[in-house]
């Protein structure tokens, strides 16, 4: 049973989020933060910046462990993962870029045609993340079918870091990112499973606006189910899901 949130926006979710995470650190400096991509953790990283540097908050040691990455992007691309946790989150909070971990890093951009390579990197991505002692706090947005991560329906409730082909719709809706044409899109992601997700020690979801609102009725009231992914956040002894009073609206 997760607990939920209802605030006034995300300025609100972000300051919660924030003040979880800044308090772990202050206590643990070695912290391992799970991180996401999406709009929605946007303004708790915001926040968490503006918090670490206020209280002038040691971040040198933090590590971080994204959730996922498109295959076949160059690492430099500014629509790969690995560039957007750099520019919103390793940047403005200034934390070690050494210990901050995208899936595909390891990859080094290869395409997909590396199939060998993309298959031993989700195990390595799991081992990397269970040697760092596990993630403390895992950030998570939904989209609008339930997908975590770039885990769609469908997805096991019990997988690990693998090579997924994306939705036709994720594309689609991905889009807008890449000149509005869904052929520059990638057709192949790396993600961590909902397996890996659930492993982490704390979960905060974040969902705002009402096109998330059936998303979130799934995940907090419907049936535990692979047709949700996010749905499996009941299973986890700590998850929080903080949304606004629109995606709050089918509660
Ligand atoms: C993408 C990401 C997800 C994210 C989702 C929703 O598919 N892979 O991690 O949660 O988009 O994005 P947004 O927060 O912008 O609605």
């Amino acid at each position: 049973m997760a607990e939920v949130i209802i605030v006034n926006n995300q300025e609100e979710a972000g300051q919660i989020y924030a003040r979880c995470v800044a308090d772990l650190i202050k206590e643990k400096p070695e912290a391992v933060l799970g991180l996401a991509t999406g709009s929605s953790p946007l303004a708790a990283y915001e926040a968490l910046a503006g918090i670490v540097h206020d209280e002038n908050i040691d971040v040198s040691k933090v590590r971080g462990f994204a959730l996922d990455e498109y295959i076949g992007l160059p690492l430099t691309h500014p629509q790969s993962y690995h560039a957007t946790i750099h520019r919103t989150v390793v940047e403005p909070l200034g934390l070690n870029p050494e210990l901050v971990h995208v899936p595909g890093d390891m990859l080094n951009g290869a395409g997909i045609e590396n199939g060998e390579k993309i298959a031993l990197a989700g195990p390595a991505y799991d081992r990397s993340i269970a040697a760092a002692g596990g993630v403390d706090v895992q950030i998570l947005g939904i989209g609008t079918d339930g997908h975590v991560g770039f885990n769609e329906p469908g997805s096991s409730l019990a997988s690990g870091t693998r090579i997924k082909t994306l939705a036709e719709q994720t594309r689609i809706d991905n889009a807008r990112f890449f000149d509005d044409d869904v052929n520059n899109v990638p057709t192949h992601c790396i993600t961590q499973g909902i397996g890996t997700i659930l492993k982490a020690r704390h979960l905060v979801l974040l969902a705002f606006g009402k096109g998330k609102a059936e998303a979130v009725a799934e995940t907090v009231e419907g049936g535990v189910s692979a047709f949700c992914p996010a749905s499996a956040l009941q299973l986890h002894p700590h998850a929080t899901i903080i949304v606004d009073a629109a995606a709050a609206s089918r509660l």
